[in-house]
């Protein structure tokens, strides 16, 4: 029965819109950084008395989207492996599921790596990056630690559609995640992302400045540019959330509070602290630091009442095969 683990990461330079839905294949690429404390835990179970496949996720059994995606996911797996039993998959998470905390990048980067070694499909790490990515774009980066960069690639099937780690990066960034609310968002990055992709004015602009983003984020990582790296990481974060919300209609992921984080961030920024956001399709601003600076950037974010909690973490590994589920997880 193999387990993985895998940890949430959060995009610099964003992914928002495909180039082709059936596949799940980005339009253009995307730049992310692994989080260590946002985690998922999946066991994949193959059962020759099961009629059919089976979710518990944090103790419940699921129905329903959750259940349809995960038992979507498993299809590819017994197509490519020619194994036609169903799975128990069971799954624990260190934090709100569905709450727009990239809980789907960490869910399907461990049931890849668990689900892959259950059909025994024998994948190195890019080739279940490609895998990741059927079941949620962002779960592609998921395989890999520390700064990651995602590839939308040019080849049809989505063979090329894969991410890498980033290497000879200079920076070293800690996340502060300002938890705004606990209640599912009402649009989903999915349905979000197609509903821009068709009727906001700006997608173009947004998909035509994504490749400079890159590039520049690549350059100042490498060349521990932090004040260039802010630069590009925040305008993609806005861009984003600008074009999504020039959809028809419009989709408005911030709260109050997230705008208050905002400019708490600049804030701190302009008294000298090194510290950027970026915000992904929910109400929560996750502000990066260097590490030394990460307490100093917690409490700051905390002090407004509207900030449920703040969730900090260093940058995290890769997914990977572990022996067991742990019995308890801490939230
Ligand atoms: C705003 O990976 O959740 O977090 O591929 O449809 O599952 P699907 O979308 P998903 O979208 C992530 C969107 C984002 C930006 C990012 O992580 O790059």
């Amino acid at each position: 029965m193999p387990v993985a683990t895998a940890a949430v990461n959060i995009a610099l330079v964003k992914y928002w819109g495909k180039r082709d839905a059936a596949l799940n294949l980005p339009a253009r690429g995307s730049l992310s950084l692994t989080l260590d404390a946002l985690r998922t835990w999946t066991e994949v179970t193959l059962d020759p008395a099961l009629g059919h496949d089976t979710l518990i996720l944090d103790g419940a059994s699921q129905t329903g989207k959750p259940l349809l995606r995960v038992k979507a996911f498993l299809d590819i797996l017994r197509a490519q492996s020619g194994v036609k039993t169903f799975a128990r998959v069971a799954s624990k998470t260190s934090f709100p599921v569905a709450a727009g905390l990239a809980s789907s990048a960490s869910g399907f980067a461990a049931l890849a790596v668990a689900g892959a070694a259950a059909y025994e499909l024998g994948l190195d790490a890019r080739t279940l990056s490609g895998l990741a990515r059927r079941g949620s774009g962002s779960a592609a980066r998921s395989l890999f630690g520390g700064f990651v960069r995602m590839d939308a690639g040019r080849m049809p099937d989505g063979s090329d559609a894969l991410a890498r780690p980033v290497v000879g990066a200079a920076i070293t960034l800690s996340a502060a995640i300002a938890v705004a609310g606990s209640g599912e968002k009402e649009v989903g990055s999915t349905d979000g992302m197609e509903s821009t992709r068709e009727s906001s004015p700006y997608h173009r602009a947004w998909l035509d400045q994504v490749d400079k983003d890159l590039h520049l984020a690549n350059a100042a990582l490498r060349g521990g540019d932090f004040a260039l790296l802010a630069r590009i990481t925040e305008g993609s974060c806005l861009a984003m959330h600008a074009n999504a919300m020039a959809a028809r209609p419009g989709i408005v992921y911030f709260k109050g509070v997230t705008l208050w984080a905002i400019d708490r961030v600049r804030a701190l920024r302009k008294s000298g602290v090194p510290v950027m956001f970026t915000i992904d399709a929910g109400p929560h601003l996750v502000a990066m630091t260097p590490p030394d600076h990460l307490d100093t950037v917690a409490v700051a974010l905390a002090e407004s009442p509207e900030v449920q909690r703040v969730i900090t973490s260093a940058a995290g590994e890769g997914a990977k095969l572990i022996d067991a589920m742990p019995t308890e997880v801490a939230r």
